[in-house]
This record gives C-alpha cells, sequence and structure tokens, in this order.
C-alpha cells in the first residue's frame, strides 16, 4: 500500500520545507515516527495559515495524520496524538479566532482512551511503503533498550538504501536487531538471499517475531528472502554457530552503549572475522550514536587490541527518515 503523500523531491524531504505539499509530507513522517513535537515544522504552518484563511491544510494535515488509514491500523501512541492534536488546535488559534471543529471533534475522539504500553511508529519508505512497528512507550523497558528504533538503526537504513550492493544478493545477519527497523527496510528495499535478526533478550526476541509479521515477513510467506530470527549471545556464541549462519555481510546499530558489554561485543567481531567460511569472512558495518566519546574509545581501544582496523565511512546521502540529524552518529567497516 502507498502511504506517500505523493512524489517528493528527495531533496525536500524530511530536511526542509519548499512548499505546501512538502509541509503536509513533514507532518506526516514526523506524526508516523513520533518524533519531538518542537522537530514539526510549526512556523511555517503559521505563515501559510495566516497568508491563507481557508482551513484547508490543517484539515489535509488531519487527514495524512490522525484519519489516515495507517493511524487506524498501527497508531503512534494516545498521548502522543493527544499532544499533537492540541498543539495544532494552539497553532491555528493563534492565527485566526473560528475554531475549527473538525479538530475538535478528533480530540475529543481520543480524550478518554487508555494508554498502552507499547504504541507503533511508521517509517516511511522512498518506495511509498510503510514499516510499522510495536515498540514500547519508553526509552527502557523489561529491562533493555532493545524495544524502541534508535537514531542509529534509521541512520544505518539509510546508508543501506544508499547502499544496495552490500545487500542485494547476500546473507545478512543482524546483531542486536531491538525491534527491527534496519532489517525490516533493508528486506523490503535491498533483496538480500538471506536475512537474520538476533539479539538476546527474551522480550525483544518476541517482539521480533511480531513486527515480522506485522511486515509481512514471515519465513512462509515471502519466497525471495528468508527471514529468520534467531537468540544470538555476543558472550556465548560460538565459532561452529556463526560458521553455520554464513553471513556474507554483518551489521550491527546503537551496540556500543554500555562499557560492560564492549569486550564479549569485540570478541564476537573478532570471532566473525577470523572463522573464514570458503576462505572469505564477512564484511562488518558497525552504526553508532556517539554519547559517551569515553565509551566509544574504549570500544575502538578494545578492536585495535584484538587487531581488528576500522574505516569510516561517509554517512547516508539520501535524507530519508525524520531523526535528529546534528546527533553524533558514525559508521565504521571492519576488517583485519
Ligand atoms: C540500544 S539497543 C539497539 C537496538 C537496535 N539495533 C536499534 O538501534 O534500534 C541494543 C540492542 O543490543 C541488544 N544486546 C545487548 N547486549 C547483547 C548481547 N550480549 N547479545 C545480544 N544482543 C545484545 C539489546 O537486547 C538491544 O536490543
Amino acid at each position: 500500500m502507498n502511504y506517500i503523500l505523493n512524489n517528493q523531491n528527495e531533496k525536500s524531504k524530511c530536511t526542509g520545507v519548499r512548499d505546501k505539499k512538502d509541509m503536509i509530507f513533514a507532518f506526516q513522517t514526523s506524526f508516523f515516527a513520533m518524533c519531538r513535537l518542537s522537530s514539526f515544522p510549526w512556523s511555517a504552518l503559521e505563515i501559510e495559515l495566516r497568508n491563507d484563511e481557508s482551513p484547508e491544510i490543517l484539515l489535509e494535515i488531519l487527514q495524512q495524520t490522525c484519519r489516515h488509514s495507517l493511524c487506524r491500523k498501527t497508531p503512534p501512541s494516545v498521548k502522543y496524538r493527544r499532544l499533537f492534536l492540541s498543539e495544532l488546535i494552539k497553532r491555528h488559534e493563534a492565527t485566526t479566532s473560528e475554531p475549527l471543529d473538525e479538530l475538535y471533534e478528533a480530540f475529543g475522539e481520543i480524550l478518554g482512551v487508555e494508554e498502552e504500553p507499547t504504541c507503533y511508529k511508521s517509517y516511511l519508505l522512498p518506495s511509498g511503503d510503510a514499516v510499522s512497528l510495536s515498540e514500547s512507550t519508553a526509552l527502557i523497558s523489561e529491562g533493555t533498550t532493545g524495544l524502541v528504533t534508535w537514531e542509529a538503526a534509521l541512520c544505518l537504513a539509510e546508508w543501506a538504501l544508499d547502499n544496495l550492493q552490500v545487500f542485494s544478493g547476500r546473507t545478512v545477519l543482524e546483531l542486536g536487531s531491538g525491534v527491527g527497523l534496519t532489517g525490516v527496510a533493508i528486506c523490503r528495499s535491498c533483496s538480500p538471499r538471506r536475512y537474520v535478526f538476533s539479539d538476546c533478550h527474551p522480550s525483544v526476541l518476541q517482539r521480533l517475531h511480531s513486527n515480522m509479521q506485522l511486515n509481512g515477513l514471515v519465513v512462509a510467506d515471502d519466497p525471495n528472502v528468508t527471514v529468520t530470527v534467531r537468540e544470538l549471545d555476543w558472550e556465548t556464541v560460538t565459532e561452529d554457530r556463526l560458521r553455520e549462519l554464513g553471513a556474507d555481510t554483518v551489521i550491527a546499530a546503537d551496540v556500543v552503549y554500555d562499557p560492560a558489554i564492549i569486550s564479549c561485543l569485540v570478541g564476537l567481531l573478532s570471532k566473525l572475522l577470523r572463522c573464514a567460511v570458503q576462505g572469505t569472512h564477512p564484511d562488518i558495518y558497525i552504526s553508532s550514536t556517539i554519547r559517551n566519546p569515553e565509551t566509544y574509545s574504549c570500544f575502538k581501544s578494545e578492536l585495535k587490541n584484538a587487531g581488528i582496523r576500522y574505516q569510516i565511512l561517509k554517512g547516508p546521502i539520501t535524507p530519508v527518515f525524520p531523526y535528529n540529524r546534528s546527533t553524533s552518529i558514525e559508521l565504521i567497516k571492519l576488517f583485519l
């Protein structure tokens, strides 16, 4: 199903607002990905509302967000929708004295609805498809960081869409997949031969399974890409198991965040690079948000101690997903 409003100029996507259609598209992508409300193009909307007395643009924004079929199927959290609608009402009423019934009706519909611990976020792909994922409303829940999508995953997915050849026809193993954004985007857009999602946390593995189903990526249902979800703990995985997975490409997003797990992660990366299958070892790409420079340099020193070299890659060129582009994210390729 094509969820994207219309064909957008690549340059304008998620970056700036060129015209009305562009603005509505920015509202739509940000709403479905549950971006911070402050990142929406409110000033552009207010200018538009001041220049044009008709409520047409607000009705279109409502149609492409809360009234969209995607919102019925996989809605953002109740609290988020409430906050979004109140902000829309506030911005509208700052420019006119006439309240808009349709906005109040939409707000009224979710006033009494109870909040749930999970919600859906949807990320629109250039093809017009949406990747919809069930995610937690809290960044850390059930003792794991794996139940939400992190920015390094969005960055890695964008980079993948720019570099299809790294994935096309290959067996891809993803470490610490979390809710699965990067993998679903790659399966949808980069034609891998096989894709192995992996994680160690039981709730994350369960969520991965249900998110695969939600996105129609069930092994038996898709003859083109064989998708599997595996329990793979960096601490205990054996070389035999890695050989059996036979990955040509290994990726991971936001796995360098806790100093306590760096040495087992590096141990696993070293095993992957050293247990060559038929003389070749996989290409490994790691995307990391650098929150704490000390933790990240500890990761790099451990790589060096393990005899692993790295090359810093140029990040994604084509913006696709809405996220804070001033966040410090580094993408590296590893080799011996
Ligand atoms: C910050 S989350 C990143 C999730 C996802 N890649 C993303 O960027 O949205 C880190 C992930 O690494 C997983 N993880 C942490 N330690 C692990 C280990 N020892 N073995 C396997 N996975 C692990 C967590 O369960 C979690 O899903």
